[in-house]
């Protein structure tokens, strides 16, 4: 809320002194905004009380007294007593009064004024306030009730641009977020997410108490019982109000809902257990996102504070056993080919992060039953290679390049169009590398400038198989084509400049899905079935590059990372860290569901520069990041040439880590496909992550060799691909916390 301002109006006349009403006189009366504040309420009890709580200056007696000279007059009577308190309103001279409102059905408010006033008056800014409580009265009044809640106000053409900018600050004064809606969106969005519920909470307690008159069976109700029917406690006269004035909004919600209610029931009826396991998975899915927007820790709050900080102070060493959440790129792939299949898919070690969580979601969205994820668990109800779904609207795939490129492939081969979105960095991406093979393959795909997200998908198209000559070493390039090429009329084939992550081809052929591999080129033919498995993920080798690099470069330490995927195309990081001295062994060495995997003890160890081979880039290309703090940390110097993927990642990952470097005092020349590193003595300093998590978590490892605290910025999205990193870091010994936790 803001302290007390310099008053912007001479006389708020707030009419209805209840608790929405009350709360908003009391509380631009502390802003300071208004000269004066003067209250009116049909009821005279509530108008003493108004002036004895503070919550107006005075009262009048009249509603012509109180808006005489008025220059803002908010009506906050029940919504069904508007149309005459309007009526009487039109009778008196307002003069310029800006009015506005509470009522929570804007349809029915404009109506009511245009019958009274012939037409909407201009400067009558209908809004609504979602904030309240159980208690009313002017009693209950706070001048903090809006505080961080949503304010809707419905504007209609005519309004006046200066009325709408006088609402909207005296709202903003009680710390409420203003939103601008119109007016029939804003009550099907209310008929749904508040009208709906009510009546069914209502409806509920009604008729179980009905049923059962001596209310015996409500001793035996529980918490979910409680919750589900809070609501029906609230106040039965305003909401029969509300009831009769939102009557078409809520008719064609509860219509919807009805049919969806009718189709539960006949899954229960059919034991179709398979549609309500759908219906309860996708249900809770669903209600976990909204905890965060009603928590405010979606949008909102990263609006307002996306620059999580992380704060690593100097030193240390790191020791113990440490086991880094799965690997990304097979967690992805695993629900990807598992909602493909046919049968069901159980898998382990699931990465819970937010990018294989958007593949998830994004299968949901598409019709496929997932239960989880719940301890790295997930069970995927495969569908078959042509039981998708079209999805409700666009996917929307966060941070998460790897589920946009490949969903690419195998959506350009649907019967229904799809439309793929992301956050600001994945916005910023290049999207041609597939988007072209796909046209090439018959596939109808929309850009942005640029070949930039979003992606619109045009279904029904017949693709035929093709034979590809990547340009650049990728993985996500080259699973897009295959995945595509399982739907494609002829035989398809990709041939890589270089080795890259070969995922995709051991887990086809996990799922009995045939592959050819000969030499770099992976062919795949139509016609073949993907039968549901199980699969073990690994821990992810570029999440626990970032500790290979830590206890590499603080002496003393020694440590053991568990259960490592060590995929050959996967070991850049270790063979580089080998050739700068590094010193690490891998023990157990076994096969897991067609993954090599390994346990890894690193040492503290003098690095030394190096020239990078260019033939490891791919296979350590997620892992450039720390290795340029290695590099910082080495005697002598570093070059890295032909990585000129490492500028579109998910940041530009060579200049954004020169930078970095060079503010903690390193020598980091960026080249167009590589840097030179010097190494040297790192300095403390403010960096930027840039909202890439690899950079964040590099920044962090840095600082156990710093002079001084280093504050990383922009380190939310680290959420991504390591959502347990902090805890990890300290746990092995390292000093990273966010910057506001204790
Ligand atoms: C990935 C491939 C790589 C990698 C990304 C994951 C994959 O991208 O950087 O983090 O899972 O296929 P490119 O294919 O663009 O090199």
């Amino acid at each position: 809320m803001e302290q007390r301002a310099a008053p912007v109006i001479d006389r708020l006349v707030v009419i209805g002194l209840g608790l929405i009403g009350g709360s908003f006189a009391k509380g631009l009366r502390e802003s300071g905004l208004c000269r004066e504040v003067l209250g009116f309420d049909l009821d005279a009890r509530s108008r003493e009380l108004a002036v004895e709580l503070g919550v107006v200056d005075r009262c009048a007696d009249t509603l012509a007294e109180a808006c005489r000279d008025a220059d803002v007059i908010q009506l906050a009577t029940p919504i069904l007593a508007l149309e005459r308190l309007l009526g009487e309103l039109a009778k008196l001279d307002l003069g310029s009064a800006v009015i506005t409102d509470v009522g929570s059905a804007k349809g029915n408010v404009v109506r009511c004024a245009r019958n009274v006033f012939g037409e909407m008056p201009s400067r009558f800014v209908p809004g609504h306030p979602i904030a309240g409580s159980e208690l009313s009265g002017v009693t209950a009044a706070k001048s903090t009730l809006f505080r961080r809640h949503k304010v809707i106000l419905t504007p209609l053409k005519n309004t006046d641009p200066q009325a709408l900018a006088l609402v909207t600050r005296l709202w903003a004064a009680l710390g409420a977020d203003v939103e601008h809606m119109d007016v029939a969106h804003h009550d099907e969005v209310l008929a749904a997410t508040s009208h709906l519920p009510h009546l069914l909470a209502f409806g509920l307690v009604d008729s179980l108490a009905k049923r059962h008159e001596n209310l015996e069976i409500f001793r035996y109700a529980a918490g979910g019982f409680r919750d589900f029917t809070r609501i029906a406690g609230s106040d039965p006269v305003m909401w029969h109000d509300i009831f009769l004035a939102n009557r078409e909004a809520v008719l064609h919600t509860l219509d919807d809902f009805r049919a969806d209610l009718d189709a539960l029931r006949a899954a229960v009826d059919e034991g179709d257990g398979h549609r309500l396991l759908g219906v309860f998975t996708r249900a809770r899915a669903a209600r976990e996102h909204f905890s965060k927007i009603l928590a405010r820790r979606a949008y909102v709050d990263v609006m307002h504070s996306n620059d999580l900080v992380f704060l690593a102070n100097p030193g240390g060493s790191l020791t113990g056993h440490l086991r880094v959440p799965g690997d990304k790129s097979i967690s992805h792939r695993s629900i990807m080919l598992g909602s493909l299949a046919e049968g069901t898919t159980e898998v382990e070690g699931f990465l819970e992060g937010e990018d294989a969580l958007a593949t998830i979601q994004a299968f949901r969205d598409m019709g496929v039953v997932i239960e989880g994820p719940q301890q790295g668990r997930v069970t995927v109800h495969g569908v078959g290679l042509h039981g998708l779904k079209p999805p409700p609207g666009p996917i929307y795939l966060g941070n998460s390049g790897t589920s946009m490129r490949l969903l690419s492939g195998l959506l350009a081969a649907q019967p229904f169009d799809t439309t793929l979105t992301g956050d600001a960095s994945l916005s910023k991406r290049p999207m041609n590398r597939v988007a072209k093979p796909l046209r090439e393959m018959g596939a109808v795909i929309e850009t942005a400038a640029e070949g930039r997200p979003p992606l619109t998908i045009r279904g029904g198209q017949r693709l035929s198989g093709m034979h590809y000559d990547m340009p650049m070493a990728s993985a996500q390039v080259k699973s897009c084509l295959l995945l595509a090429g399982l739907y494609a009329a002829d035989q398809t084939s990709v041939t890589e400049p270089a080795p890259t992550r070969d995922h995709t081809e051991r887990m086809l052929r996990g799922f009995g899905y045939p592959v050819t591999v000969e030499g770099r080129t992976a062919i795949v033919e139509p016609g073949h079935k993907l039968r549901g498995t199980h699969i073990e993920v690994p821990a992810d080798i570029s999440s626990a590059a970032f500790f290979m690099v830590a206890a590499s470069i603080a002496p003393g330490s020694e440590i053991v990372l568990e259960h490592v995927g060590v995929n050959p195309t996967r070991t850049g990081v270790i063979d580089i860290l080998k050739l700068m001295g590094g010193d690490i062994t891998l023990e157990n060495l076994r096969e897991v569901g067609g993954e090599p995997v390994a346990d890894i003890r690193v040492r503290g160890a003098q690095l030394k520069g190096i020239d990078i081979p260019e033939d490891l880039v791919p296979l350590a290309i997620d892992e450039f990041p720390v290795l340029f703090v290695a590099a910082a940390c080495a005697q002598g110097r570093t070059t890295l040439r032909g990585a000129e993927e490492l500028r579109v990642k998910e940041s530009d990952r060579i200049q954004v880590m020169a930078d970095g470097l060079q503010t903690l005092g390193i020598k980091a020349e960026p080249t167009p496909d590589g840097i030179v590193i010097e190494g040297g003595m790192i300095g403390s300093g403010e960096v930027w992550a840039h909202g890439d998590h690899r950079i964040a978590m590099s920044f962090s490892v840095a600082a156990l060799r710093a002079s001084g605290p280093i504050r990383i910025h922009d380190c939310a999205n680290v959420a991504t691909s390591f959502p347990n990193f902090l805890d990890l870091a300290q746990r092995a010994g390292m000093q990273v916390q966010a910057e506001g936790a204790s």
